[in-house]
């Protein structure tokens, strides 16, 4: 899941500049995205996640760790963009009900990662999560990704990436 998972850290350290709606707003008068969804951000984030996935393709090569799913270059970038969709859609929706940019949204904003990854992936490449997300894979998933978020975004506030700890 590493593919999914760094997008978002990269891009609270390295997005910023023009927002993904322009400044526009929707036709409730709020932001469509908000300013905390940038270009920047997007292709950053996306960049390193398949980076990050290239990096474990070549690994499992060299060092034979054949019983972790096996990546394809596919499914690295699905998950890496995946990952940011997810997290686009959440914020779209979270300007919809009112919620200004990081405001906190428990369930949305720790799982919409996760689930633009898995739910991208399974509609362009199918095979690869039936073949390597099992039941006890995604339990494992859906128990480690809300520790994982909330860990890395207490350290990223506190280095002062984060203006907020969730
Ligand atoms: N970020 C970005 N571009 C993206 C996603 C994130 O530039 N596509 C950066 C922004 O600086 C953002 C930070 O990463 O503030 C943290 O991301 P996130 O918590 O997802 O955004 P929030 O600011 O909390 O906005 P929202 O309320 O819309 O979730
Ligand atoms: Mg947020």
């Amino acid at each position: 899941m590493l593919p999914a998972y760094l997008p978002n850290s990269v891009a609270a350290v390295f997005g910023g500049g023009t927002p993904i709606d322009g400044g526009r707003n929707f036709s409730d008068g709020r932001r469509i995205f908000g300013d905390g969804k940038t270009f920047r951000g997007l292709v950053i984030g996306i960049t390193a996640g398949i980076g990050i996935g290239l990096l474990q393709i070549w690994c499992s090569g060299a060092y034979g760790l054949e019983n972790l799913p096996v990546h394809t270059y596919l499914s690295v970038s699905l998950l890496a963009t995946g990952a940011l969709l997810g997290d686009l859609c959440k914020s779209f929706f979270k300007r919809r009900l009112g919620r200004e940019r990081g405001a906190k949204w428990p369930i949305a904003d720790m799982y919409d990662f996760v689930a633009g990854a898995l739910l991208l992936t399974l509609l362009v490449y199918p095979s690869w999560i039936l073949a390597n997300i099992t039941l006890s894979v995604l339990i494992f998933i859906l128990v480690l990704s809300p520790v994982l978020h909330r860990t890395v975004n207490i350290i990223g506030y506190y280095l002062g990436v984060k203006e907020v700890p969730w």
